[in-house]
């Protein structure tokens, strides 16, 4: 990946994995990443077996924990796999965690699972609050997938990426930047919210922001529209909202 990240990661992930002092000839342990990790940010990897639910996931954020998958792809689908694993965590993640404005980001963006948990804890119609929750949560889910899943960022040399399933994918990081197939437009909080997306095939439209200041306005404004009702009836479609998720806001 290395040449890749050269080309076409943004500045603040290329420092990242620098400062993370990662052994490129082996699977690294958490403690390690930890060790370098931690003093930056306070921002520390949690070791998780797999899917967890979608409040816990971003409570975790708002605690400087990130749950990190600690499985490792197969050989024969070394360049993308639909599912997180060590590789796409700790190298496509982590990198960012090691950025105070980043990190900032991801804690603010915590703290807006429990502003949607505490909006939805006052409805008393189960339907209409299963309804809203599903709706904030698709919102979030969204948000969160066109920018620290597959956000681009401006630079001065033209747009870098900053998104770990474009930095854990050696295909699509190229394709990202480089295709004329993949639709790049400044991020619109109104669109990214309202827009679908399919998580088994290189992204075909993508958003960029211009620092990661300008990201932690967006997740501001993000807050602010769920106080408003504003995600309360996003487009229906991608991602489906489980009821283990509704669940973890609910309880
Ligand atoms: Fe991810």
């Amino acid at each position: 990946m290395i040449p890749s990240w050269e080309r076409y990661a943004n500045d603040h992930f290329l420092n990242g994995i620098a400062s993370l002092c990662l052994d490129p000839d082996r699977v690294p342990r958490i403690e390690e990443v930890n060790r370098f990790l931690c003093p930056l940010t306070g921002f520390q990897a949690t070791p998780v077996k797999g899917y967890i639910p979608a409040f816990l996931f971003f409570d975790c954020l708002r605690n400087r924990r990130f749950p990190t998958t600690i499985t490792i792809r197969d050989a024969a689908r070394l360049d993308y796999l639909p599912e997180p694993d060590i590789f796409h965590d700790i190298a496509g993640h982590v990198p960012m965690h090691t950025d105070p404005a980043f990190a900032e980001t991801l804690v603010r963006f915590g703290e807006c699972a429990h502003t949607a948990a505490s909006l939805v804890a006052g409805i008393r119609n189960e339907h209409e609050r299963v309804a809203r929750l599903t709706s904030i949560i698709r919102a979030m889910a969204r948000f969160f997938w066109f920018t620290i899943e597959f956000g681009l960022m401006q630079s001065r040399n033209g747009l870098k990426a900053y998104g770990s399933g474009l930095l854990s994918s050696h295909g699509e990081l190229e394709h990202s930047i480089q295709s004329p197939e993949v639709q790049r437009y400044p991020l619109q909080l109104e669109w990214a919210i309202n827009q679908g997306f399919a998580i088994d095939t290189y992204q075909p439209l993508l958003f960029w922001v211009e620092s990661f200041d300008h990201l932690f306005s967006l997740v501001d404004t993000l807050e602010h529209w769920m106080r408003e009702g504003k995600l309360n009836n996003v487009a229906p479609g991608e991602p489906a909202v489980n009821e283990t998720d509704l669940l973890s806001f609910i309880r």
